[in-house]
This record gives structure tokens, C-alpha cells and sequence, in this order.
């Protein structure tokens, strides 16, 4: 049977990989990417891609009621990988109540249209929501997250996208809406956003700028590459069980201090600086507000069910994703321009 798989937030990170992935291993699919081209949505990632006859792209808003209906009725959607949403704990510290609207109410909106034009006849249809394992709040020395943690946000971004989970399980419980979720660690790799931890030291590493830590950089993350989550969700669209969620992690933990020392000796190595030369630029900054202590994924559910596994040999994927963005600065170029400088104006004063 052909999938007409409708990808929300095509042209974001983690997004531009999954509709790369999905073109490329089934021709005989349609693709059809949604994105508003917010700040993080950037055409230039698919570049590669966009002439191919199983894809299309269509800018459009996920909060867009109308819209959003006579596109599921003009492509005949049969699959959704929902990845569209505001993405940067940051931001939404700064401006929450934009979280709500695309988290919140553009995810009850999909649900909504999937609802009203698969009306009761769901065989062979799957809504797959993309979520992060921030739901599950802050880890300490020990402990790992899992299906069966409980829900436990921070952020007013884990907060929306804890909401939107909870809506996506609500519609499977009340109409039987055929969903899947998963949960997914922190991700690296080419064509992030300069405003996440990796890319933003990169690029402020080769424009000498300061790199700010916030707080003593003692805060944990899991760290897992991009292309892997990629392989797990194309797997979960598959083969993932209705009303299930998998948790997906790398199993890689990093203190941030750890990891910013790695990334400076790795780009000075690879720009041949001198070793040791980024590392003056580290500043330790005033803490994020309700900065959570530790995340840590157990993906033994995913393992056991679907055979995946992580396969990045870190820090080999981290050099050489640092390596694609030194290679691509005028990627870099176009996404810091403009709206980028005045956010890094109010977030760092
Ligand atoms: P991103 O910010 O790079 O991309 C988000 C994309 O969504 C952008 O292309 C943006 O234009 C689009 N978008 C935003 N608002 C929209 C709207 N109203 N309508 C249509 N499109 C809109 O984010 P990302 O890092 O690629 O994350 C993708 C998804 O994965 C998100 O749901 C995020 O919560 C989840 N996730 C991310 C990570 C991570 O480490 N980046 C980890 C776990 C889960
Ligand atoms: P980030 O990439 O924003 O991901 P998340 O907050 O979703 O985990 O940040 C990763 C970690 O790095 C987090 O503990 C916050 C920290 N951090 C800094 O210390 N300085 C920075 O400038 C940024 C953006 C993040």
C-alpha cells in the first residue's frame, strides 16, 4: 500500500533528516512536508532533495484550522510524523504563551483534521507524535528515564509538550485515533540551529566570540545523534503498536563543561588553532531559569521491540558534524542573520 506521509516541521533539524531519510528509502511513498518557516525552518537544508517526484513542500501553519483540513483532503494522508514546534527551552522562557499556540493548539489541531477526515475508518492510518524526554522533568545522580516515568515538566517548552502528548494520548483513549509517541534525548548533528548548545559554541568558537555555560556547567545531558533518531522514528512509523510510546536515547551522558572542553579541542584541531586556544573564550553565565539537572534515556523498550540500537562512535559523530558546520558556513550565515542577532542580544545580556 502507498503512504502519503505528511511530515510537520520538514524544514527544521531534526526534521530536514527524517524527510531526507523517508524520501530516499521509499520511492514509492509521497512525502508531503508542512513547515511555517519560522526562524528554524530553512529550505536551504533540502535542497538536496526538493526535485524528487515523491516530495513535496508546502508552507503552511499547523495552527491553521482550515488549512490544515484541505491539506490532509488534497494529499489523501494516510501517516503523520508531527515534528513541527517551537523547540528552544530559551525561547520559551522569553515568550511561553507562542509554545502553547504551536505545541498545544497546532498538535490539537492535527489530531483534530486526522480525526474529522480519516473519520472512523483508521485502518491502515498512523499519527506518529515526536516528543522529548524534557517531559519527564530533572534526573539526579542516578536513574534513568522511561515509558513508565511519570510526567514531570519545568520548562514552559517540556510543559507544551508534555500538554500535546497528553492530547495525543486523550484522542487515542476517546475516538481510537491510531497514535504513537516517542520520547528522544538531546540530538546532534548537521543542520542544527545555532541556538542549541553544539552548533552555537561551534560557530562561536570560529567567530571568537565568548561561549556561554550557564551556571557551573555541571548540568547533564544524553546526547544522541541525529541520524539515528532519524532510523527509530522511520522504524516506529512502521512497526511501532498503536497507543505505545518508546523512549529513544544514545546512551551517551555528558556533563555540559565536559562536553564544550571536547568541542573546543575538536574545533581548534580541525580549524589548526592551537590546542587550548577556544577554551579561554568559555564564560560561565547566570543559570538558566528552572534548569533541569539531568536527563538520561532507558531505550531497552525499543531495543527489545524494533531491534534499534544507537550506532554513533562519539566523539568520532562529533567532530565530524562540527566538521559539517565549518564546511558550511553559509548555511550558518543565512540562519544567524537578522532575527538570530536579536535573540542573542536578549537571551545573553
Ligand atoms: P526545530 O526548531 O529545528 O524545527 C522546528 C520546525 O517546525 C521548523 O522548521 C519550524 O519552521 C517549524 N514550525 C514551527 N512552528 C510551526 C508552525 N506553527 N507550523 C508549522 N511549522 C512550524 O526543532 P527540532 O530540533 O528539529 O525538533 C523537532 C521536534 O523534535 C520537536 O517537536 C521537538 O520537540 C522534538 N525533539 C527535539 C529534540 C532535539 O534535541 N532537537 C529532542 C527530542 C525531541
Ligand atoms: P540546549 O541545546 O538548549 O538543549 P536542552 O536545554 O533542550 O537540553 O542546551 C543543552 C544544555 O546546555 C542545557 O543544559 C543548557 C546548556 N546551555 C548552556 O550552558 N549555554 C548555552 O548557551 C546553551 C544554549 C545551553
Amino acid at each position: 500500500m502507498q503512504r502519503n506521509i505528511l511530515i510537520t516541521g520538514g524544514a527544521g533539524f531534526i526534521g530536514s533528516h527524517v524527510v531526507r531519510r523517508l524520501v530516499h528509502q521509499y520511492p514509492n511513498d509521497q512525502i508531503i512536508n508542512i513547515d511555517a518557516l519560522t526562524y528554524a525552518g530553512n529550505l536551504m537544508s533540502l535542497q538536496d532533495i526538493q526535485m524528487l517526484p515523491n516530495y513535496t513542500f508546502v508552507k503552511a501553519d499547523i495552527t491553521d484550522e482550515q488549512f490544515i483540513l484541505s491539506i490532509f483532503e488534497k494529499y489523501q494522508i494516510t501517516h503523520v510524523v508531527h515534528l513541527a514546534a517551537e523547540s528552544h527551552v530559551d525561547r520559551s522562557i522569553h515568550d511561553p504563551l507562542s509554545f502553547v499556540k504551536t505545541n498545544v493548539i497546532g498538535t490539537a489541531n492535527l489530531l483534530n483534521a486526522a480525526r474529522i477526515v480519516w473519520k472512523d475508518n483508521f485502518g491502515n492510518k498512523k499519527f506518529y507524535h515526536i516528543s522529548t524526554d524534557e517531559v519527564f522533568g530533572s534526573l539526579g545522580e542516578q536513574g534513568m528515564f522511561s515509558e513508565s516515568t511519570p510526567y514531570n515538566p519545568h520548562s514552559p517548552y517540556s510543559a507544551s509538550k508534555a500538554s500535546s502528548d497528553h492530547l495525543v494520548r486523550a484522542y487515542f483513549d476517546t475516538y481510537g485515533l491510531p497514535v504513537v509517541i516517542s520520547n528522544c534525548s538531546n540530538n546532534y548533528g548537521s543542520h542544527q540551529f545555532p541556538e542549541k548548545l553544539i552548533p552555537l559554541v561551534v560557530n562561536n568558537i570560529v567567530t571568537r566570540k565568548n561561549i556561554p555555560i550557564y551556571g557551573a556547567g555541571n548540568n547533564v545531558r544524553d546526547w544522541l545523534w541525529v541520524e539515528d533518531h532519524a532510523r527509530a522514528i522511520d522504524l516506529i512509523l512502521s512497526e511501532g503498536k498503536l497507543g505505545e510510546t518508546y523512549c529513544i536515547g544514545g546512551n551517551n551522558e555528558w556533563k555540559n563543561i565536559d562536553l564544550v572542553k571536547l568541542i573546543c579541542t575538536l574545533t581548534d584541531e580541525l580549524l589548526g588553532r592551537e590546542n587550548g586556544d577556544s577554551i579561554s573564550l568559555i564564560q560561565h553565565v547566570t543559570d538558566r531559569l528552572g534548569h533541569d539537572q539531568r536527563y538520561a534515556i532507558d531505550a531497552t523498550k525499543l531495543e527489545n521491540e524494533l531491534a534499534w540500537k544507537p550506532t554513533q562512535d562519539f566523539p568520532q559523530a562529533l567532530k565530524e558534524t562540527i566538521q559539517w558546520y565549518l564546511n558550511n558556513q553559509d548555511w550558518v550565515n543565512a540562519v544567524t542573520s537578522g532575527e538570530y542577532q536579536k535573540f542573542y542580544s536578549l537571551n545573553y545580556k
